[in-house]
C-alpha cells in the first residue's frame, strides 16, 4: 500500500507541474478562446481533483501520520481556490483581473510545492528504519 502511496503522490506533484504547461498551452493557442484551456480545465476540473482524493485514500490505508494525511488534503482546499480565482479573475476586468489571474498562478506554485511535500513525505514512510547499533 505504502508503494501505492508513493506512485500516485509523485503522479500526483507530476500532474501540478504538467498543469502549467496546459496554461501555457491555453495561452499560446491563437484562437485564445475558452476552448484553448481544455485541457488546463480537463486538468484541474478532473484530474487533479482524482488524484488528489486517490492520494489521501491510500495515506490512509497506509497508516501514514495524520499531519502527512492532513497535508495530502491540502491540495483539494487549493485547487477549489484555482477554480474561485479563476472565475473571479473572468468576472473582473483591468488591473483587478490581472491580479486575481496573478494570484491564481502563485497558488499554482504553492499547490506543486505542496504536493512535492507529500511525495517527500510518501516517499520517506518507506524507507527502513535504523536501529542504533
Ligand atoms: C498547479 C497549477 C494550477 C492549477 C491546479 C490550476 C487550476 C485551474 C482550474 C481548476 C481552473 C478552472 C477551470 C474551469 O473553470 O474550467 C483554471 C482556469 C484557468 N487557469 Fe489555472 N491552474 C494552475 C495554474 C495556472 C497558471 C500557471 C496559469 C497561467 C499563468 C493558469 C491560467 C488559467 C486560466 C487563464 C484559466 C481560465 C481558463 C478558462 O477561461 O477556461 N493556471 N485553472
Amino acid at each position: 500500500m505504502r508503494k501505492a502511496f508513493v506512485i500516485v503522490s509523485h503522479a500526483l506533484f507530476i500532474v501540478f507541474g504538467l498543469q502549467f504547461v496546459f496554461a501555457a498551452v491555453g495561452a499560446f493557442t491563437e484562437t485564445g478562446d475558452d476552448n484553448a484551456y481544455v485541457l488546463h480545465s480537463i486538468t484541474g476540473m478532473a484530474v487533479l481533483p482524482a488524484l488528489t482524493l486517490a492520494t489521501t485514500l491510500l495515506a490512509v490505508l497506509s497508516k501514514a501520520p495524520g499531519r502527512l494525511v492532513a497535508l495530502t488534503v491540502l491540495p483539494l482546499g487549493l485547487i477549489i481556490l484555482q477554480v474561485l480565482l479563476a472565475g473571479l479573475a473572468d468576472g473582473f476586468t483591468g488591473v483587478a483581473s490581472s491580479v486575481v489571474g496573478g494570484l491564481h498562478a502563485v497558488n499554482g506554485i504553492v499547490a506543486v510545492h505542496v504536493a512535492v511535500a507529500v511525495a517527500r513525505g510518501a516517499a520517506r514512510l518507506t524507507r527502513p528504519v535504523l536501529e542504533p547499533a
